[in-house]
């Protein structure tokens, strides 16, 4: 498992992250044409689809969905309290329920959904196959799950960090846990910052299915009452590997800033003297 593929570990992570989320992560990993590419694929067309954002942090992308869908039938889940803080005081996400949870456990009833959204979350999912086989029971049949999610870097010294840091599945593992979660109709659509070099590794990828019938998921794992990892007690042999594991995952994580900032100055620059 990576250095930030845990629940507590994610929960810290973001306890600060959040804090600076909306204004100096996204505009670099995760940006408006990026989400709109991303949402294409789940058909969000008519107004009145029960929609879940899943691991929807401060809402960015629950602002895509509810500029589509009307915010009373929109859901938000998120397992951190920080990050659905910052959502709550955004005007545009007043109408939206927002509920703390953990994706891999979902608190919708069976064939509940009809769409499903998880955009830039599952790098933090330890267990990312249980975590689509729920979204696959939440939905209606007919219903679709769309993903979003980072690709393995291609420079071989960014992959290392990014390995180390936390999940940037290949696409074939994408493909491979929707499929066998039950989902028909799988289609990938590759999505990138304007900084990405044409003709580099893809950097992320949209995933999205459909649920063909009523149901749980075949890949179902999900056993009631499972002891759940964010509430396992603390003993000081635990603190102590956690600490080390948070400070190196943040700090593999934070070495990823300067380096997309300094592509995007480039892009600009570029741009500019295009012009
Ligand atoms: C990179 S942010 C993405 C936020 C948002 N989807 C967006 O488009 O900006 C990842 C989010 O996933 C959440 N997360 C991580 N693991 C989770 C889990 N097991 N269940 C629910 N949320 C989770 C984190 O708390 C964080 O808010």
């Amino acid at each position: 498992m990576r250095l930030i593929q845990h629940k507590k570990e994610a929960y810290w992570f973001y306890r600060f992250l959040s804090l600076g989320y909306d204004r100096y992560v996204n505009p670099l990993f995760w940006t408006a044409r990026m989400r709109a590419e991303a949402l294409e694929l789940a058909r969000l067309d008519r107004p009145d689809l029960r929609t879940a954002d899943v691991g929807a942090g401060t809402g960015f992308a629950t602002e895509g969905v509810v500029a589509r869908v009307d915010p009373a039938r929109v859901t938000m889940l998120d397992q951190s309290p920080h990050q659905i803080a910052r959502a709550r005081a955004k005007p545009a996400l007043d109408g939206v329920e927002k509920v703390l949870g953990d994706a891999e456990d979902l608190p919708f009833g069976t064939d509940e959904l009809d769409r499903y959204v998880s955009t830039g979350s599952i790098e933090y999912w330890p267990d990312p196959q249980r975590a689509i086989a729920e979204a696959y029971r939440v939905l209606k049949p007919g219903g679709v799950a769309m993903l979003a999610g980072p690709l393995p870097p291609g420079n071989p010294i960014a992959r290392r960090l990014a390995d180390a840091w936390m999940l940037f599945p290949p696409e074939a593992a994408y493909r491979r846990w929707f499929e066998r979660a039950g989902f028909d109709a799988v289609s990938v659509r590759h999505i990138a910052p304007d900084w990405h070099r044409a003709g580099a590794a893809p950097y992320a990828l949209a995933i999205a299915g459909t649920k063909p019938a009523p149901g749980a998921s075949p890949a179902s794992t999900v056993v009631a009452g499972r002891p759940e990892r964010l509430q396992e007690p603390m003993t000081v042999g635990r603190s102590i590997r956690f600490a080390g594991r948070f400070a190196a995952g943040s700090l593999a994580g934070a070495l990823f800033v300067p380096i997309a900032a300094a592509l995007e100055a480039r892009h600009r620059l570029g741009r500019r003297r295009g012009a």
